[in-house]
């Protein structure tokens, strides 16, 4: 019998990836691709649905034809993806009806601050576990049956589909014969009842989307379709969804309670696994579901930072600072502070714990003497500043200290970056020896949905650390840093209001 492998699909922000793993939980082999990003006004953010399953299928073609395997040797797909964008297509032709509108865009934030000022943040907290906020999927769908012409009155005759970016992958691999989310990425749409795991009527209601444009809601883990004949990829099993960052708490095996892990991508993300029951917060976080498995729901407690990695990103494409994103580290690193230099990169507003929707990008204490490498280093630090805000919200929520913290995604492979987050926080970060935890994590599902790793005991003792950064200066001399850091974020948000 020929070995098996699970082939991963990690639909991020920018970029399309298809992993191969080994039953090790090894990487065997990779494909990845960027799409384009199109910003039509400011403070919208949209993708074009065509070129996210193109460069989807391309790499997962490319990721199987550089392996050498046929399908036969693929026990199973699993799909982990950016949440809450917003995608509605056409049933009968597979057409989406408009760009999908993602994560970032900040289109609808009048319209949450309008049911803010009506009253519905505690009931749809309660119900949702999340805060009201333009991030989400009910308001951007709302908005899309609202302004594209035609589109209500489709959707109330029941021809539109609505789906994250899981649902229109697994529609699209399945030509249509399947309309599916699990509940990880439901958790995000704001229309689910994240305690019953129901789409919720009140809020359909509220939204006004028509139930029949609602994905089926499946478990994160168990077979629900095959893929069907596209060239080379027909017939693998297809076995696992998670929304990206649950699938990276997966992945870093945190699959006890109070366990956390912390994913440097596009944003940050830290997720904390709370168990069986949704800890509500009282320090501005989020309750989501992390994923159903084996009947079971498990919940987690999220802090979003929507601006991480893009700030470098940032740099490069925008700024033309560097040229590529891993020069950051070198530039960052020939300066020893940013003498005093602030940059709070609040591009789509603020997210935890601050959920400001107007708040915007600033940068402070420029001087005469600030050069590129003060603005890198400050970058970097941002980025650290920002996940020790939420890592405190974190904190005061479970009451207790978080004595280490487990990290993934690509930036953590800057050292600099790591070394300034452990000295921020003063406690250990954490790097694992795959740190593409957010695939792993959907190979895992996936894997175990056909039975191709027996149960999460087998896959727990496959996690490993590659390096550990521990504090290398005194919290004394990091608390200006942090003072400075909260006076930059005050003014940014005094700034906005
Ligand atoms: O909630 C947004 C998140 O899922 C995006 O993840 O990895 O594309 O930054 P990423």
């Amino acid at each position: 019998m020929p070995e098996k492998y699970i082939l991963a699909l990690d639909q991020g922000t920018t970029s399309s990836r298809a992993i191969l793993f080994d039953r090790n939980g090894q990487i065997s082999q990779l494909a990845q691709k960027e799409f384009p990003q199109y910003y039509p006004q400011s403070g919208w953010v949209e993708h074009d649905p065509e070129e996210i399953w193109a460069t989807q299928f391309s790499v997962m073609a490319e990721c199987l034809a550089k392996s050498g395997l046929t399908t036969n040797e693929i026990a199973a797909l699993g799909i982990t993806n950016q949440r809450e964008t917003t995608i509605v297509w056409e049933k009968s032709s597979s057409r989406p009806i408009y760009r999908a509108i993602v994560w970032q865009d900040r289109r609808t934030s009048a319209y949450c601050d309008q049911l803010k000022a009506e009253g519905w943040s505690a009931r749809i907290q309660e119900k949702t576990g999340l805060i009201i906020d333009a991030y989400f999927s009910a308001t951007k769908l709302k908005w899309i049956l609202d302004n594209v012409s035609g589109a209500r009155e489709q959707a109330v005759k029941g021809e539109l589909a609505f789906g994250t970016v899981d649902t229109w992958l697994s529609w699209k691999l399945t030509n249509g014969k399947v309309h599916v989310t699990d509940l990880s990425n439901a958790s995000r749409t704001m229309l689910l009842n994240i305690h019953t795991g129901e789409w919720d009527e009140e809020l359909l209601k509220l939204f006004d989307i028509p139930a029949s444009m609602l994905p089926e809601l499946i478990p994160s883990s168990k077979v629900y379709a095959v893929t069907e004949s596209i060239v080379k990829t027909a017939n693998i099993p297809m076995a696992g969804i998670a929304g990206d960052q649950q699938a990276a708490l997966f992945g870093q095996q945190c699959i006890n309670p109070g366990m956390v892990k912390n994913t440097y991508g596009t944003g940050c993300f830290m997720l904390m696994n709370t168990g069986e029951q949704p800890v509500m917060s009282r320090n501005n976080l989020l309750s989501t579901i992390a994923w159903k498995l084996n009947n079971r729901i498990t919940y987690a407690m999220e802090g979003s930072i929507f601006i991480g990695g893009a700030v470098v990103q940032w740099l490069r494409d925008g700024l033309q600072m560097i040229r590529k994103s891993s020069e950051i580290e070198t530039l960052a690193a020939s300066v020893s502070t940013t003498e005093n230099v602030f940059m709070v990169p609040a591009f789509a507003g603020l997210g935890a714990p601050h959920w400001n929707q107007h708040a915007r990008g600033t940068c402070f204490g420029i001087t005469r003497g600030t050069t590129k490498a003060h603005l890198a280093r400050a970058a970097l630090e941002s980025i650290a500043f920002q996940v020790m805000d939420v890592l405190k919200a974190m904190e005061a929520d479970a009451g207790l200290p978080i004595s280490e913290l487990r990290v993934d995604g690509g930036a953590t492979t800057n050292n600099l970056l790591m070394q300034i987050q452990s000295n921020v926080l003063q406690v250990p970060v954490v790097r694992p020896t795959v740190y593409e935890t957010t695939a792993l994590g959907a190979a895992y599902l996936a894997g175990l949905g056909v039975g191709y790793w027996e149960d999460v005991h087998v896959i727990q003792q496959q996690w490993q650390a590659d390096q550990h950064f521990y504090p290398s200066c005194a919290a004394s001399e990091i608390a200006p840093l942090i003072r400075g850091w909260k006076r930059a974020v005050n003014a940014s948000i005094a700034w906005a209001n």
